[in-house]
């Protein structure tokens, strides 16, 4: 029977799908309502909130490692940009962090973001910039050692503009980059948020000398009306 991150039994929830209309109201505008209106009918928003996970960024990484299986007992796993915490909360009963399947053996996971995380059983978690000078020595401080995973959700808020957004987040992605080629153990995982725009030929180049294997992957999860996509380099070299 299917569990949430929270023990409890979530089959047979939220059987009932009636589609939630939003009127649109003085002082607010066409853009939110309509956001309003998505967020309200979108059915992955709907299952976060059935199964007790913090976002429908949980169900991305859960449909990537069902895929790819890089979330297995043992791992220690990098998550930047982890908040509000959906993908740790993914991470903990696969990596095994609690400790709690026995004979298996247990993970580690430490998670990064600018904003404060609520507490998360089975997480380190920290407040920091990954993008200033020094962040990822600090990572490395932290995780003492090497890593099996590092994995990327990194978005700066959106400008509006669609190119300046793109290479921000290229950006985000190459310093996540850097940093799995520093920490990642021989036959490591780097998964990574990036936005289709053009600028992303580059990053492809440098990970293909690095890893066995690079995959450009829409998670189910991911809405189809974005440019977002993930990109899944497995079998670090090294
Ligand atoms: C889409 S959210 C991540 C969602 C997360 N994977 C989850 O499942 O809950 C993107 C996150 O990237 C973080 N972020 C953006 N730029 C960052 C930076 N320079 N350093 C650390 N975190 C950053 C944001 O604060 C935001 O929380």
């Amino acid at each position: 029977m299917a569990k949430g991150p929270d023990g409890k039994n979530t089959s047979g929830r939220g059987q009932r799908d009636l589609t939630v209309k939003v009127k649109t109201a003085r002082g607010r505008r066409a853009s939110s309502t309509r956001w309003l209106q998505r967020q309200l009918n979108d059915p992955y928003v709907k299952r976060a909130q059935l199964e007790g996970y913090r976002g429908r960024a949980a169900f991305k990484i859960m449909e990537l490692d069902d895929k790819f299986r890089f979330l297995v007992p043992g791992a220690r796993v990098v998550d930047l940009g982890c908040a509000p915490g959906g993908w740790c909360q993914v991470a903990v009963p696969r990596v095994n962090a609690l400790g709690e399947k026995a004979g298996k053996a247990q993970g580690r996971i430490l998670g990064v973001d600018l904003q404060e995380v609520e507490p998360i059983a089975g997480v380190e978690l920290h407040q920091l910039d990954f993008m200033d000078d020094g962040a990822d020595d600090k990572v490395k401080d932290w995780l003492g050692g090497k890593a099996d995973v590092v994995m990327s959700d990194m978005a700066a808020s959106s400008s509006g503009h669609k190119q300046t957004d793109h290479l921000r987040i290229i950006a985000l992605c190459e310093a996540a980059a850097y940093l799995a080629f520093d920490v990642l153990e021989e036959g490591g995982t780097f998964v990574s948020k990036v936005l289709a725009g053009g600028a992303e030929g580059e990053l492809q180049k440098l990970l293909k000398q690095r890893f066995a294997k690079v995959a450009n992957v829409k998670p189910p999860a991911s809405r189809a009306d974005s440019s977002e996509k993930f990109v899944v380099a497995t079998g670090f070299k090294g």
